[in-house]
């Protein structure tokens, strides 16, 4: 990215406010750095300390973090009065995290004799339990029953992860990480007030490897960033996403249903399976045109230079957007190129079955493949080519959901 036209940095959660409640565990170091991250997302985080919270984390390490206030004591004299009401009504979302077993207790009781649960009575936002405590003590079944009654009121469970445990030994019921933790207060606002509730879309990311041997298999550079970005954004904005993708699930997936393929012909499957009334498919994966012939069962030998070498041979792949066909379902293509780029993704609009087609130069060092920017053009059939800036993949994403909600097809809902 050059310094002369560097791209915004996304901030997803601009002009939200998210409430951090923080109770007593080892693992609340994480929680400092959800904080960060929240507010790198462009959210004012406010934080409510347990009094054990406090004693984990010295409260002047999020005094000195975040924008918002930060309430540990009740009975603080220098406290602005009903700090707890303010801080639950300004909240677009409350994260509380860690949650431990006592705090997930008291919030199923609706008992408020702390900053933290009495900010959770104060508020109507949604609100997210991450979970941290021992295995055994996760597995009580009155823990158990209070996270289910939670869950039954519209609370939002995150976690626990499998790992390590501060108790010793490991096991489930460790507090997922600060990425996750920040991406699930993005779920829950998107879930509660974002633009595109009840919707579902699919998004496709990644290159497809279509196997020669167990060892080897014919690929492309796609990292997919591009179609996690959509991804991301889509989920940002409530709706339901399937990430259909050959790489290991993204970090930060919260809210993201994840299906892991490898080939194109798994890539199809996986896509008419979840494709039933879904509203869009945003195909940013780069699929391979062609596969082997056959899969060798096990490694091939190098072949000696007498026989000439090795010659493989590859059978045509199906065209994967093309073939899905399902109702309502508006198709957005994407077009890695390095040469005439309008030309060649304005042919495939028609041939594809394309609402639009994003193009993108994949010959330039800050777009394209691998990076985590991208300069897109967004073209339809007859429109005039809408030439995007360079921006992060995230805001591609965004751009790319603008055009798909004011498309003519973009199938209307009543309610
Ligand atoms: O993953 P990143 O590292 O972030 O890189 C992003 C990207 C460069 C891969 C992405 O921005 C991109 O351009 N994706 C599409 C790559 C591609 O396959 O382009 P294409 O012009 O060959 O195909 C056109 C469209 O048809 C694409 O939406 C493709 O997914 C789809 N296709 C292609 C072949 C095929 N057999 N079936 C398909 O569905």
């Amino acid at each position: 990215m050059s310094q002369a036209d560097p791209a915004p940095i996304p901030r997803p959660l601009r002009g939200r406010r998210v409430t951090l409640g923080v109770s007593g565990s080892i693992s609340a170091y994480k929680s400092v750095e959800a904080a960060r991250r929240l507010e790198d997302a462009g959210a004012i985080v406010d934080v409510a300390l347990t009094p054990a919270a406090a004693r984990f984390i010295p409260p002047l390490t999020f005094r000195s973090l975040v924008q918002g206030e930060v309430a540990v004591d009740l009975w603080d004299p220098s406290a602005p009065a009903e700090q707890h009401v303010a801080m639950g009504r300004r909240a677009d979302a409350m994260l509380v995290a860690p949650a431990s077993a006592t705090t997930i207790a008291n919030l199923a009781q609706g008992i408020g004799d702390n900053p933290v649960t009495l900010t959770a009575l104060a508020t109507d936002a949604p609100l997210v339990v991450a979970p941290a405590m021992d295995s055994v003590m996760y597995g009580q079944p009155s823990v158990q029953a209070n996270l289910e009654l939670l869950k039954a009121r519209g609370a939002f469970i995150a976690g626990p992860a499998t790992g390590r445990l501060a108790s010793g030994g490991s096991g489930l019921g460790r507090l997922i990480e600060p990425v996750e933790l920040a991406a699930a207060a993005r779920s829950a606002i998107g879930r509660t007030v974002g633009v595109l509730r009840g919707r579902h879309i699919i998004v496709t990311a990644g290159g497809t490897r279509e196997p020669i041997d167990p060892v080897r298999y014919v690929g492309n550079h796609s990292s997919g960033k591009m179609g996690v970005a959509v991804a991301e954004a889509a989920r940002d904005q409530g709706a339901a996403v399937t990430l259909v993708t050959t790489q290991p699930p993204p970090a930060g997936s919260y809210g993201i249903v994840v299906r892991p393929v490898g080939t194109a012909l798994e890539m199809q499957e996986a896509i008419r399976n979840a494709a039933r009334g879904a509203d869009a498919l945003v195909m940013a994966a780069a699929v391979a045109d062609y596969r082997p012939a056959e899969t060798a069962e096990s490694k091939l030998k190098k072949q000696d230079a007498e026989t000439g070498g090795m010659t493989l041979e590859l059978v045509e792949n199906p065209d994967v957007i093309a073939s899905i066909d399902a109702p309502h379902l508006l198709k957005v293509g994407f077009a890695a190129e390095t040469d005439d780029l309008i030309a060649n993704a304005r042919a495939k609009i028609e041939k594809k079955g394309l609402a639009f087609i994003v193009a993108n130069d994949v010959s330039q060092s800050d777009a394209g493949f691998q990076v985590d920017t991208n300069r897109v053009v967004l073209l339809d059939e007859s429109g005039e080519p809408e030439r995007l800036p360079l921006l992060h993949k995230y805001d591609v994403g965004v751009a790319i959901l603008e055009r798909l909600k004011s498309h003519p097809g973009w199938p209307q809902r009543t309610s």
